[in-house]
């Protein structure tokens, strides 16, 4: 087990770059079956999303679409889950079969805020599909239908998450000590 120093704060690693990318295949593989003969349009959300969207996506092998976007700002180590405003979401979604991804479902508060928005545009379909579920701060009733790993209620980062700004290069990731 290696620590590795942040700012302030140290992090021992949690999951291994294996163990991630093993669990990121399954999922693409359980997506290209329930998607087989049918056209997805991913929305993934940024910043925190954009590896787990980038190793997702190498690994379909139906038709899809990608596009991300900009929810909410997210500063230090409690979720404020103020959502702003979406930026990017040109696409129109009526009809479509969309699929959200996200890095890490904490509280919930994000995605149960951005949901109406979406279904507002009448997609045919729509889906989440979360690397990271902190179960036991949810708060926000969501469904999830993709998740890959369900985590303790405690501070990640690395693999596209971030801790003020830091450690999203990280292959692995990373829990508070
Ligand atoms: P929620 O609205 O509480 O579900 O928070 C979702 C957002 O908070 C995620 O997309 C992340 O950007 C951020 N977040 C929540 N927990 C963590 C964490 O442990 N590490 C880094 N970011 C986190």
């Amino acid at each position: 087990m290696s620590v590795i120093k942040i700012h302030d704060k140290s992090f021992e690693t949690y999951l291994s770059a294996e163990t991630i990318q093993q669990r990121v295949s399954e999922i693409a593989a359980a997506i290209n079956t329930d998607y087989k003969g049918r056209r997805p349009l991913f929305i993934a959300i940024l910043n925190g999303s954009f590896m787990f969207a980038s190793d997702l996506f190498k690994h379909l092998d139906i038709e899809a679409e990608l596009c991300f976007i900009k929810l909410a700002s997210y500063k230090g180590m409690k979720s404020s889950g103020n959502v702003v405003t979406s930026i990017g979401l040109e696409d129109d979604l009526f009809d479509k079969e969309v699929i959200i991804v996200e890095d890490i479902v904490d509280t919930g508060k994000t995605l149960h805020k951005f949901l109406p928005k979406l279904l507002h545009q009448q997609p045919q379909s729509l889906k989440i599909a979360t690397l990271l579920h902190k179960t036991d701060a949810t708060e926000y009733p969501l469904t999830l239908d993709y998740v890959g790993f369900t985590i303790p209620n405690k501070f990640v980062v690395g693999y596209g998450l971030d801790y003020d700004g830091l450690g999203r290069n990280l292959k692995e990731i990373y829990q508070l000590v």
